[in-house]
């Protein structure tokens, strides 16, 4: 009887790993289907975007809730084109390229560097714009160029280019989720710099220094070349054709520059 019963149990649990197998042999044929295509878009009629709105002048949230800067002016355009409605998903920029990567959403909208490394993850639009890394001071911590930085603490956004550009440099980096943490430990003194994308240090210095006495201060030696892209899902190919076609007329016609202009931001073209 005990024979029997071990036999049953041993075809049990060989039926059960069998199928266990198959099973997963489906899965894989399921995760090679198509990306997301521009007709998708228009069929669900909303483009979902993710975006970290404290980085003006791209992306910058008002007191009533909505999201305003040269990105969104951008991707109203492509929404337009594109007959569809914008749909704007808020939230910390260390999780926006996660979240394009597992296709929760269409497309990151977030002053994106597109680089190599992110390259191998996502899918980046052609550049529409460049950046560079800028250096943020206060007028009285002594901290005159680059070379003054040498084992001082930098404080960063967690996630950005700003962190790893730091990190291997060697500095002391604190990383924080929100870009006006980061200020605000330059402000308390917690540490000697801040390091940023130079157009958002340059609207967010402005606007710190129009209220305070303790001045800030942007040391003129920019660092990197940044093109900044919008990105999505590899696989996405189809989506980021047509929005890399309706993005080149209007560069070429000069829509993106006089948006820059609109915001009265410096604009270098790629
Ligand atoms: N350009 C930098 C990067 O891609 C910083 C972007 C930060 N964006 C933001 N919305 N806070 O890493």
């Amino acid at each position: 009887m005990k024979k029997i019963i071990a036999f049953i149990l041993t075809v049990a649990l060989m039926c059960a790993a069998f199928t266990g197998c198959s099973g997963s042999d489906k899965k894989d044929e399921g995760t090679t289907a198509a990306g997301k295509t521009a007709a998708d878009i228009k069929a669900a009629g909303k483009l979902v975007i993710a975006t970290s709105p404290d980085f003006p002048p791209f992306e910058e949230l008002q007191s009533d809730g909505s999201v305003v800067g040269i990105e969104i002016d951008i991707l109203n355009m492509i929404c337009k084109e594109l007959g569809v409605e914008l749909e704007i998903q808020q939230m910390d920029f260390e999780s926006v390229l996660p979240g394009v990567q597992a296709g929760k959403f269409d497309l990151g909208v977030s002053g994106i560097t597109a680089n190599d490394e992110r390259k191998k993850n996502a899918l980046f639009t052609n550049p529409y714009c460049l950046a560079a890394q800028a250096i943020v001071v206060t007028e009285s911590n002594g901290i005159k160029t680059k070379a003054d930085l040498k084992g001082k603490s930098v404080a960063v956004q967690t996630g950005t280019t700003a962190e790893s550009f730091c990190m291997a440099e060697g500095y002391k980096v604190n990383s924080y989720a929100a870009n006006s943490d980061a200020e605000l430990s330059l402000v308390n003194g917690k540490v000697d710099a801040w390091v940023i994308d130079d157009l958002t240090a340059a609207e967010m210095v402005a606007s710190y220094n129009a209220s305070h006495d303790d001045k800030l201060v942007i040391l003129d030696e920019a660092m990197t070349t940044e093109p900044y892209g919008f990105a999505t899902k590899l696989g996405n190919d189809d989506l980021i054709n047509e929005i890399n076609n309706i993005l080149k007329k209007l560069l070429d016609d000069g829509t993106i520059a006089s948006v820059f202009e609109k915001f009265e931001a410096p604009y270098t073209k790629p």
